[in-house]
């Protein structure tokens, strides 16, 4: 199950030559689990075959061939009122100003006119084109009626000229029809932050000490948080993922830097969701320049690094916003004594406990076995499972306490 999973997206493709991107966009909602269907204008049937995206979709593609066939009169109406969602990726000038100015020439813009669902644009045109006053006029007209812009992405086009103008590419493009489709989700109007990954200690300018975590159980968490609704930042350690399109990364790398970065964001959060592997340890006296084989192997001194769940349990008296704190606990041995024993130290709502022996779940794999322990008491036992989906399990649980 996605945010996907059993939504009516319609996909609108004009004639760019960014149209053959829209049949990856097309083919990535299909995977998420979205039906798909797609509307091509006569000039995106001349970049490209409504066969392409039948295969893709595995759903019938409609064209203009369907506005003038037996069924147009109710063709138009039954698309635009049965979607959650009509995006237009690419969408030309062409199609940008009918939409301004509600034109309906093509089954595309009737059903844009006749849709009572959001609409999100993905504009594809020459950067003279899209600055043109025409355009900009158009698209503050239509940014004023609600509709949703993706881009348009600077970079070079199809002319070779660069500028502003390019499709911005499939995968963020459903990054933010996920966001658009979570808008009214349970955690709207809230913030949650997440942390992610480890953290890297220094030892020397070119040398740290650092540990296993990969950020993929945090950056799901800081996805589920966003497929729910809530305003996410995501503080991690710099881990080569992608973050999630609408979280606001914060990069740090020591203990203290991810202490201060959480400090600052709980000013305002409704939930704390701790993944990141925090350093225990760090180095005493860093060195300056980087330490030489010829002085000899170095003793390198350890002393406690700032513990985040401790710290942040002392302030949080004052911050009456933070309904909800979730610390995690990998342990190798003892899962549940360990887990609650971090639990009630650390002053958390909920921990969620993994054992990292296991391999197929825990460190750096797709998959986790995770035991909920809540502060009254309770727990429960999710089975071994992807993620993303322990993910999302874990972010309905916090939910509940910000809803309470
Ligand atoms: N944590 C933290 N600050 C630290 C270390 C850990 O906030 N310096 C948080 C982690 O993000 C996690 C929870 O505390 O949510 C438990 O982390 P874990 O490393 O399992 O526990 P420790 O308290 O470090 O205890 P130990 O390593 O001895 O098991």
């Amino acid at each position: 199950m996605t945010i996907f999973s059993g939504k009516h997206i319609i996909l609108g493709v004009t004639g760019s030559i960014a149209a053959y991107k829209a049949a990856d966009l097309a083919s990535k909602l299909t995977q998420q689990g979205a039906e798909v269907d797609v509307i091509l204008t006569p000039g995106a049937e001349k970049f490209i075959t409504p066969l392409t995206f039948q295969s893709v979709t595995g759903r019938k593609t409609y064209t203009d061939a369907d506005l003038w066939g037996g069924q147009a009169h109710i063709l138009h109406v039954g698309l635009g009122h049965e979607a959650d969602l009509l995006v237009i990726a690419p969408c030309t000038a062409n199609t940008l100003a009918k939409l301004a100015h509600g034109l309906s020439d093509t089954l595309l813009t009737i059903t844009a006119l006749a849709a009572n669902c959001p609409i999100m644009v993905a504009p594809a045109m020459d950067a003279g084109m899209y600055e043109h006053p025409a355009t900009q006029a158009n698209v503050k007209t239509l940014v004023e009626r609600g509709i949703r812009f993706i881009g348009p992405a600077e970079g070079r086009m199809a002319s070779g000229l660069s500028g502003r103008g390019r499709m911005v590419e499939p995968a963020e493009i459903l990054g933010n029809i996920r966001l658009g489709l979570a808008r009214k989700g349970r955690l709207a109007g809230r913030h949650f932050v997440v942390t992610a990954g480890g953290t890297q200690e220094p030892i020397d300018p070119v040398r740290y000490i650092t540990n296993r975590s990969s950020g993929k159980q945090g950056f799901a968490l800081a996805q589920a948080a966003l497929d729910a609704g809530a305003a996410v930042t995501l503080i991690s350690h710099p881990t080569g993922l992608t973050a999630p399109v609408g979280a606001n990364l914060v990069e740090v790398r020591t203990a203290q830097e991810m202490l201060d970065a959480v400090l600052a964001a709980c000013e305002t959060a409704d939930g704390l969701v701790m993944a990141a592997a925090v350093a225990d340890f760090r180095v005493k006296a860093v060195a300056k320049h980087k330490l030489k084989k010829r002085d000899g192997i170095p003793q390198i001194e350890l002393t406690a690094a700032p513990d985040v769940l401790s710290t942040v349990a002392r302030h949080r008296g004052g911050w009456s916003n933070l309904k909800v704190v979730v610390g995690f606990a990998a342990e190798s041995r003892d899962l549940l004594e360990n887990a609650t024993s971090k639990l009630t130290s650390k002053k958390l709502d909920l921990i969620a406990a993994n054992d990292i022996s296991a391999s197929d779940a825990g460190f750096a794999v797709d998959d986790n076995r995770i035991t909920l322990l809540y502060a009254d008491g309770r727990h429960e036992i999710l089975p071994l499972m992807p993620k993303t989906e322990a993910a999302g399990a874990i972010i309905a649980r916090a939910a509940e306490f910000v809803e309470r």
